[in-house]
C-alpha cells in the first residue's frame, strides 16, 4: 500500500473519517429540522466521496455541470437537480439523461429560458434572496411559471441560494442569512401557489445557511456541498473549525531563501488555486495554512505567495514563531481557503485515515462541463 510519501507532488489528500464526521454533523442537523439533504456534488465531484453520505446508496443530489450529472447517472443516481441556469444549447444532454430514466430538473429565472424548454422537462424557478447572483423576485415567480406551462414544461417549485452568507461573520449573521433565505423561498412558493401552481419543491441552501438554519418550515430540501470538505473561509466565519478540514494539498519543499524568510515548495497556484478567500476576513490566511505530513499545523506558517508551480511558505505578518527547519524533500500539507477551487485543480484524491499516512484508496474526480 502506498503512503503520502509516495505519489508525485503536488496532490490532494482527503481524510475520509473527517468527511464522514462532517456528513454526520449536517445530516443530524437537517434531520432535526425535518428536511431532506440534496447534497451538492460540485465541491467534491466524486462518486466515491458522495458514497460516504448515505452508506453508498444513491440519494437526491445537486450538480453544477452536466458532466457531474452524467457521471452520477452512470453510478445509479436518478434524482438530480442541475442548479445552474439552463442554457438552451445544453438541452439535448438534458433530454438524453431524462430518456435514460434520470429525473433531471433544470433551473431558470427568465421567460426566455422557460419557453425554450421541451415539454415535460421539470424546472425550478431561481429566486434571488440576497442580491448575490441571478434569480427573480418572489412576486415574479408566477410569470416564469406561466411561461413554463405555456410550452408544456413543468414548474416544479423554487430554488434560492444565499451566496452572501459566505460573508456573514458569526452566529447571529449566519442565522439571519438562513432565516432570510428560507423566507424568500417560501414567499416565492406561496406566490406560485396563489397563481394556481403546486410548487411541491422549495429548495434552499449553502453550507453556512444549512448549518445555521433553526427553522425550515415551508422548505422541502437543503442543498450544500462544501460542508463535506470545509475550508479556511468556512472556518473564518465560524461554520467549522480548522480541524474539520478534510482535504489538503501535499507539496514538497524545493528550496529556501533565508534572506527573505521563505521556504519554497512545488505547490504553486496550479495546485492550490488562486483563491485568497480569507483576505477579506478577520484573519487573512493568504494561500493557506501549512501542516506537516501528519496534519500537525506549524505555528504562524502560511503559504504566503504563489506562482504557477511555486509556493512560498513564510511566517505570517505579525507572527512570532520561528521559521521551521524543513529541509529540501520535506513534504507539507496546505489547508486551502476554498475547497471547491482547490479541488478543481486536481483529477484525483488520495484517501487517508486520521493520523496515518497510508493511502487506502485513490478516487477520481469528475472534470469538465
Ligand atoms: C445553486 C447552489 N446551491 C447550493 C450551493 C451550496 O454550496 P456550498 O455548500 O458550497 O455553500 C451552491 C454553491 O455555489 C449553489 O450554487
Amino acid at each position: 500500500m502506498s503512503t503520502l510519501d509516495d505519489p508525485g507532488t503536488p496532490f490532494l489528500a482527503v481524510d475520509a473519517a473527517v468527511v464522514r464526521a462532517n456528513a454526520d454533523r449536517l445530516g443530524k442537523h437537517l434531520d432535526g429540522l425535518g428536511v431532506t439533504l440534496r447534497a451538492h456534488v460540485k465541491t467534491t465531484k466524486s462518486v466515491d466521496v458522495a458514497a460516504l453520505l448515505h452508506d453508498g446508496r444513491p440519494a437526491p443530489i445537486t450538480v453544477s455541470t452536466l458532466a457531474e450529472a452524467e457521471a452520477f447517472a452512470a453510478a445509479g443516481y436518478h434524482d438530480i437537480l442541475y442548479a445552474v441556469g439552463i442554457a438552451p444549447d445544453k438541452l439535448p444532454r438534458v433530454l438524453a439523461l431524462r430518456d435514460r430514466g434520470v429525473d433531471l430538473t433544470v433551473l431558470l429565472d427568465s421567460v426566455a429560458q422557460a419557453v425554450a424548454l421541451p415539454a415535460g422537462v421539470p424546472a425550478l424557478i431561481e429566486v434571488d434572496c440576497d442580491g448575490h447572483r441571478g434569480g427573480v423576485q418572489p412576486s415574479d415567480a408566477p410569470t416564469v411559471a406561466e411561461a413554463l406551462a405555456s410550452v408544456g414544461a413543468v414548474p416544479r417549485g423554487v430554488l434560492t441560494h444565499a451566496g452572501e452568507s459566505y460573508f456573514a461573520d458569526g452566529d447571529d449573521a449566519l442565522r439571519a442569512a438562513a432565516a432570510h433565505e428560507r423566507d424568500r423561498a417560501v414567499q416565492a412558493a406561496l406566490a406560485l401557489r396563489a397563481a394556481g401552481f403546486e410548487a411541491p419543491v422549495v429548495s434552499v441552501g449553502s453550507t453556512p445557511t444549512a448549518h445555521f438554519a433553526t427553522d425550515l418550515t415551508g422548505v422541502t430540501e437543503v442543498r450544500a456541498g462544501n460542508f463535506l470538505f470545509f475550508d479556511l473561509v468556512m472556518a473564518g466565519i465560524g461554520v467549522c473549525t480548522v480541524a474539520d478540514l478534510a482535504m489538503t494539498v501535499v507539496a514538497t519543499v524545493i528550496g529556501h531563501r533565508p534572506d527573505k524568510g521563505w521556504i519554497l515548495t512545488d505547490g504553486g497556484w496550479m495546485a492550490t488555486s488562486r483563491d485568497l478567500g480569507t483576505a477579506r476576513q478577520r484573519v487573512d490566511q493568504r494561500y493557506g495554512l501549512v501542516a506537516d505530513l501528519d496534519g500537525t499545523l506549524f505555528d504562524d506558517l502560511v503559504m504566503a505567495d504563489a506562482s504557477q508551480e511555486h509556493g512560498i511558505l513564510a511566517i505570517r505578518a505579525g507572527g512570532t514563531a520561528a521559521l521551521p527547519d524543513l529541509p529540501v524533500g520535506t513534504r507539507v500539507r496546505i489547508l486551502p481557503n476554498h475547497a471547491c477551487a482547490t479541488a478543481a485543480q486536481h483529477d484525483r484524491y488520495h484517501v487517508v485515515a486520521p493520523g496515518s499516512r497510508a493511502v487506502h484508496a485513490v478516487w477520481p474526480r469528475i472534470r469538465g462541463w
